[in-house]
């Protein structure tokens, strides 16, 4: 059965790979970019692939979305929140670490999951058409956090993204515990240490075997499992 997803920050990186690969396996993309007019690759895959939808969206932009997500009437599946930043590998006197970058990461990857989730919610409730799950699940939500978010494997770089992180697992949490009631499931996620323009070229994993693995984790998501934290691969992680 066909799903229609909503991919934050799809123009590049893993969320570009998600959206060509659950294009190609039949499921409808709402693809999301903070500037459409910059997002030369991703246009052109919407080009040649009528089940990619294209849409502007700033997850920092909360009034925004709420608009946009107002006027929209398709129902969504799996809202995955995937736009992130990152500032500064470096340490505690990295200046890369200043207020308005500190500000934009927090904002875009803590605040921009929760903003992201509030303004699409009433699209991932609405029932699916004939394909009521047995379970009673609505819809699902995709956090896409890191393993440099966990407490456990604390380290001595990158403070900022590394918070951030850790809040949006902590959101990821929070927000099945409350809309688990609702019937909506939500799963954080590791994508590896994949090569894109954040993870960089020396990183181990291809953006299409990222993409794929958590493109099986979405599916394997359920009201029994909310609430997971798992790496790609399907290996739980530690909080
Ligand atoms: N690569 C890794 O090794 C790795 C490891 C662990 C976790 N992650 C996480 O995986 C996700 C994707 O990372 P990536 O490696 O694909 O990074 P990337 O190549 O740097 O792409 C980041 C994407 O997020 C978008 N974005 C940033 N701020 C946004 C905002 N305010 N509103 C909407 N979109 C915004 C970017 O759009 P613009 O082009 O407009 O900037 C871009 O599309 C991120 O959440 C990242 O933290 C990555």
């Amino acid at each position: 059965m066909s799903k229609t997803l909503l991919i934050t920050g799809a123009n590049r990186g893993i969320g570009f790979e998600m959206t060509k690969q659950a294009a190609e396996r039949g499921d409808q993309v709402i693809a999301c970019a903070r500037n459409i007019m910059e997002a030369p690759d991703l246009v052109a895959l919407a080009r040649d692939n009528p089940a990619i939808s294209l849409l502007g969206l700033d997850v920092t932009a909360e009034a925004d979305m709420k608009q946009i997500a107002a006027g929209m009437t398709r129902k969504i599946d799996i809202l995955v929140c995937n736009a992130g930043v990152l500032n500064g590998y470096g340490g505690l006197e990295d200046p890369a670490h200043h207020s308005r970058a500190i500000e934009s990461v927090l904002m875009t990857n803590i605040a921009g999951v929760f903003f992201t989730t509030r303004s699409f919610l009433p699209h991932l409730l609405e029932p699916a058409d004939g394909d009521n799950h047995p379970s009673g699940m609505t819809g699902k939500i995709a956090v896409i956090s890191s393993i440099m978010g966990s407490q456990e494997r604390a380290s001595s770089n990158a403070p900022i993204y590394r918070a951030s992180k850790a809040g949006a697992t902590n959101i990821a949490r929070t927000l099945a515990a409350e809309l688990a009631p609702r019937g909506v499931a939500v799963g954080a996620y590791h994508p590896g240490w994949v090569r894109t323009d954040m993870g960089g070229a020396a990183a181990d994993v291809a953006p299409a075997d990222s993409a794929a693995g958590l493109l099986a984790r979405f599916d394997a998501l359920d009201l029994a499992t909310t609430g997971i934290y798992e790496s790609y691969r399907g290996e739980p992680l530690p909080f």
